[in-house]
C-alpha cells in the first residue's frame, strides 16, 4: 500500500475534498482552543461566539473511562474518508453459513477506529471525495436491522423504539409520502426498501476498482456458505470536481458535526472546524459516558451505535427555479442572480460555499468558508435579521437559541448519489439523484428522528424567540409549507413554499456492533 501524505504530494490536482474529511487538513493546535463563551448580545456585535455548552458535559474535561478504539467500527468514529461507497443491503439466508463467513472472511476486514486513527495521525489517509488510484485501502463496516439482530439471537431491548420498529413502520412519523387505507399506512418508497432487510455492509474506497473487487469477493465468499442474499447494492461516489464537497443543490455539506474528545480529536489531531459542538462519547457509543441509557444497555451493545440510512431524492431544477422565481420578489433591489443566491442562503443558513449567513448576511464570503477556524464558529442571534429560525441549519441544530440543543446530536456521513444534471433537465427532474443520508448516534429517537420531526413542525424553534411559529424547514419540509424570516426587514412575514424539494425513497435503521460482539454473534453455539 503506498503512503500518501497529502493530496498534493499524491500528485493529484488540488480539488477541495468533501468535508466529512475532518482531518484532511490538520490545523495548528492553537485553533483547538475554543473561543470564549459568549451571549446572544455578542453575536449581534460580531457574530463570532461559541458557547461550547453541553448540558451533560459543560466544558468536557473528561476522558471517557476506557476508550477501546480497537473495538469500535471506524465508520462510527472517527469516520472513514472515501471517494466511492457501496452499500450492500442483505438478508441472512443461512445463519450458520453467515456466521462462518463472517468469522473467517469478514470480521478481519472490518475497519476499526484504531486503524483509522493510526492512518490519520501518520497523515496517510487521503481526503474525502477525491479518487486516488494509488490508495489501495478499502474500508468495511457492518450493521444489522432489529430483525437481523434477532436472527443472530440478539433480542434484548435496546431502549429505542424507532430502531425496534424499523424505518418502514416509522415512515409516517418521519413525514414520508404514502397512502392511508383502513388504518394502515403504505409508504411510497422504492420497491427494494419495502423488502425485509437484515443488514448492510458499507464498503468505502478511494480506488473504484479496489472497492468493486472487494464487493465481488464479499459476494463470492458468502455464496459458498449461502450466508446472505443480496437485497440491493447501491454504488455511489462524491460529485465530480469542482463540486466534490457539495450536495446536489450546490451547497457545501459535511461541515458541522459533534466532536468527541479522545475519539475524534486529541492533542495530535485537533478539531478541524472549531465551534463544532463537543459531546460525550455516549452521544454515539452505547454504554459510554453520556449515553442516557447507559445503565440499561445489554453488555453486547457497549461500543455499538445506531446507523440511520435514508435515500433522499432531490428535485434540483425545481429548487433552482424556485430560487430564481422568488429571489427578486423578496429582494427587489438585487440583481436576479444575487437575489436567488441570497434566498438559497437564507433557506439553508449558509451560502453555497459554506459561509454561515450569520457571519456574512449580504454575500458569500470565501475568506470565511476557506478558513476552517471561522466556518463553523458562530452562534445565532435571537431575531431573524441574519438567519431565519427555520433555516435548515438552525432547525437541525439551533445552537444557543435552544437550551438542550446538544441533547440531540448525531454525526452525519452522507454521500450524494445519481448523475449530474443533464441538459434536458432545465425545469423538471428526469433522473434520480440525491443524498444517501447517513448518521450515527446512540439514540435514534433523540437524535435523527427528533431532528427529522422538527422539519415539519412549524413551531420549532420558538422558545424565547421573537416568532411563535417560525415555519417549516424550507429544504426538508413536506409540500405546502411556509417559513418566516426570509425578508430581514419583515421578519414575521410568512413565505409560502408549495413545492417539495427532497423526498424520502427508502431507508432502514441499523445497529453497528463492536468487534467483540461481532466475534460473539458469529461463533456457532
Ligand atoms: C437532501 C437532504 C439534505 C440536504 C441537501 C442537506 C444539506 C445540508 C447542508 C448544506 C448543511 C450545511 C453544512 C454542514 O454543516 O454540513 C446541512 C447541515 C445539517 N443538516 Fe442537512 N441536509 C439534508 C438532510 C438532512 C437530514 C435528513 C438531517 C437530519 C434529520 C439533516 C441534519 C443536518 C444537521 C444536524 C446539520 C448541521 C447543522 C449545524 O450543526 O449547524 N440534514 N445540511
Amino acid at each position: 500500500m503506498s503512503k500518501i501524505t497529502s493530496r498534493e504530494e499524491g500528485g493529484l490536482p488540488t480539488p477541495r475534498p468533501a468535508d466529512s474529511d475532518m482531518y484532511a487538513k490538520v490545523i495548528s493546535s492553537e485553533s483547538n482552543n475554543p473561543p470564549p463563551a459568549g451571549t446572544t448580545d455578542n453575536v449581534k456585535l460580531n457574530g463570532h461566539i461559541n458557547g461550547q455548552c453541553n448540558r451533560r458535559c459543560p466544558v468536557l474535561e473528561e476522558e471517557d473511562e476506557n476508550p477501546n478504539l480497537g473495538n469500535i467500527q471506524a465508520e462510527i468514529v472517527p469516520g472513514l474518508n472515501k471517494a466511492f461507497e457501496y452499500f450492500l443491503f442483505f438478508r441472512i439466508e443461512n445463519v450458520n453459513g453467515f456466521r462462518d463467513t463472517m468469522k473467517a472472511k469478514m470480521i478481519p476486514k472490518i475497519s476499526t477506529a484504531m486503524q483509522v486513527f493510526d492512518m490519520l495521525k501518520h497523515k496517510q489517509f487521503p481526503a474525502n471525495g477525491v479518487p486516488n488510484n494509488d490508495w489501495d485501502y478499502v474500508g468495511c463496516s457492518v450493521g444489522f436491522s432489529s430483525i437481523g439482530l434477532a436472527k443472530l439471537g440478539l433480542t434484548d431491548y435496546l431502549y429505542d423504539e424507532a430502531f425496534h420498529r424499523g424505518q418502514r413502520r416509522d415512515a409516517k412519523d418521519l413525514g414520508d409520502k404514502g397512502t392511508e387505507s383502513k388504518g394502515t399506512f403504505r409508504v411510497d418508497w422504492d420497491a427494494k426498501f419495502l423488502e425485509e432487510i437484515h443488514g448492510v455492509f458499507q464498503i468505502t474506497a478511494h480506488n473504484d476498482s479496489k472497492g468493486k473487487a472487494f464487493v465481488s469477493q464479499l459476494k463470492k465468499d458468502f455464496s459458498y456458505s449461502n450466508g446472505i442474499k443480496q437485497v440491493m447494492l447501491i454504488s455511489t461516489k462524491f460529485r465530480p470536481m469542482p463540486h466534490t464537497r457539495m450536495e446536489h443543490f450546490g451547497f457545501r455539506d459535511g461541515i458541522s458535526k459533534p466532536e468527541i474528545k479522545g475519539y475524534t480529536f486529541d492533542d495530535e489531531l485537533p478539531i478541524r472546524f472549531p465551534g463544532s459542538p463537543i459531546a460525550d462519547p455516549g452521544c454515539l457509543l452505547m454504554g459510554r459516558k453520556g449515553d442516557l441509557e447507559k445503565s440499561r444497555r445489554p453488555a453486547w451493545a457497549v461500543d455499538g451505535s445506531f446507523l440511520v440510512f435514508r435515500k433522499l431524492k432531490q428535485y434540483v431544477p425545481e429548487f433552482h427555479n424556485f430560487l430564481r422565481q422568488n429571489g427578486t420578489k423578496l429582494y427587489p433591489d438585487l440583481k436576479p442572480d444575487d437575489a436567488s443566491h441570497k434566498l438559497g442562503a437564507r433557506m439553508f443558513g449558509r451560502w453555497k460555499s459554506g459561509t454561515p449567513v450569520v457571519l456574512s448576511p449580504e454575500r458569500d464570503d470565501e475568506s470565511i468558508s476557506n478558513d476552517d477556524k471561522q466556518v463553523n464558529n458562530f452562534q445565532y442571534p435571537a431575531d431573524q435579521s441574519t438567519c431565519p429560525f427555520a433555516a435548515h441549519t438552525q432547525k437541525s441544530y439551533p445552537r444557543n437559541n435552544l437550551p438542550g440543543s446538544n441533547d440531540h446530536l448525531f454525526r452525519r456521513a452522507s454521500i450524494p448519489y445519481g448523475a449530474e444534471l443533464d441538459a434536458s433537465e432545465t425545469s423538471t427532474t428526469k433522473n434520480d439523484r440525491g443524498l444517501l443520508f447517513v448518521c450515527y448516534q446512540s439514540s435514534i429517537e433523540r437524535g435523527f428522528k427528533y431532528t427529522q420531526q422538527r422539519f415539519t413542525n412549524p413551531n420549532f424553534p420558538s422558545a424565547n424567540l421573537q416568532a411563535d411559529s417560525p415555519g417549516h424547514d424550507p429544504v426538508m419540509g413536506t409540500a405546502e409549507r411556509y417559513m418566516t424570516g426570509l425578508d430581514p426587514h419583515k421578519q414575521s412575514d410568512e413565505f409560502s413554499i408549495p413545492l417539495q424539494f427532497v423526498e424520502a425513497r427508502g431507508g432502514e435503521y441499523f445497529f453497528m456492533p463492536s468487534i467483540s460482539t461481532l466475534n460473539k454473534i458469529t461463533t456457532r453455539s
